[in-house]
């Protein structure tokens, strides 16, 4: 489906019934890393799965944008869909987003799942390197993105036994646009820590993180967990940063759990 929010044209799925649940994609996937998801938990969740600002059938507008902006979309989609509170469930790009949401509108959020992320902003190392990552997908477009993420973005157990999850992975990199790719790092690069909003966050939160996630390990996870008030945490074996691909059924199993507690 799609409908115009904060001025683009805004790709989305609306699946299911029951609680509101946001699912914000990783860098540089789409809603499409969702299916598991839809597939799994929509007879107990109501799962509202957008492409972000730059992804999949989103368009990638060409004026930067922040994730400010990309919040600013996700409540004018909420707001077009008429749905007043929702649990936000983001994956790494989409936890910091869920943070930007939160600092928004902080009152839309009845709970929240935070994914293989992380709190704090980059260093000057790290954007530098979005920074080239932007200029290279500006040049080349999203190919030669597709053929080196994969091996980060997935566990060892995963590359090693599923080659059709990594043939996947790829393919939904190479779907998207270079110009997507680098407003999204550009974005991610301006960040600021959010490290000063845990404690105030102040609704159930749930931190899953993959054990053999390389890109925000364990103890991100871990460090999270100290500063948020209401919040537990759950490793998932056998998978790196894309942990709701690798292992659906325990990432699905957490959710589903979740919702339960939200409901008691
Ligand atoms: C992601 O999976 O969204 C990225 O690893 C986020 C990042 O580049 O920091």
């Amino acid at each position: 489906m799609k409908a115009e929010a904060n001025g683009i044209t805004l790709h989305y799925r609306d699946e299911g019934s029951g609680p509101a649940l946001l699912l914000l994609h990783a860098f540089p996937l789409s809603g499409a890393m969702w299916r598991p998801q839809i597939e799994g938990l929509s007879g107990e969740a109501r799962l509202i799965v957008p492409d972000l600002r730059g992804f999949g059938e989103t368009e990638a507008p060409s004026d930067p944008y922040t994730l400010d902006d990309m919040a600013t979309d996700m409540v004018a989609l909420l707001n077009r869909l008429n749905v007043d509170q929702v649990i936000l469930c983001g994956l790494s790009m989409g936890g910091y987003l869920s943070f930007a949401f939160l600092r928004q509108a902080k009152d839309r959020v009845r709970g929240v799942i935070l994914a293989d992320t992380k709190a704090g902003d980059d260093t000057e190392e790290a954007r530098s390197n979005r920074i080239a990552m932007a200029e290279k997908a500006e040049r080349e477009g999203s190919g030669p993105i597709a053929e080196v993420m994969p091996e980060k973005l997935l566990g060892r157990t995963t590359r090693e036994e599923r080659p059709e999850l990594v043939d996947d992975v790829k393919a939904m990199i190479r779907a998207n646009s270079g110009a997507g790719i680098a407003g999204a790092q550009r974005a991610m690069a301006q960040r600021p820590d959010s490290t000063p909003l845990l404690p105030e966050i102040d609704v159930p939160a749930l931190v899953i993180v993959g054990k053999e996630d390389e890109l925000t390990r364990p103890a991100e996870a871990e460090k999270m967990l100290t500063a948020l008030p209401q919040a537990r945490c759950e490793v998932i074996p056998q998978a790196g940063h894309l942990a709701n691909m690798e292992q659906p059924e325990a990432f699905n199993a957490l959710v589903r759990e979740f919702l339960k507690e939200l409901k008691e």
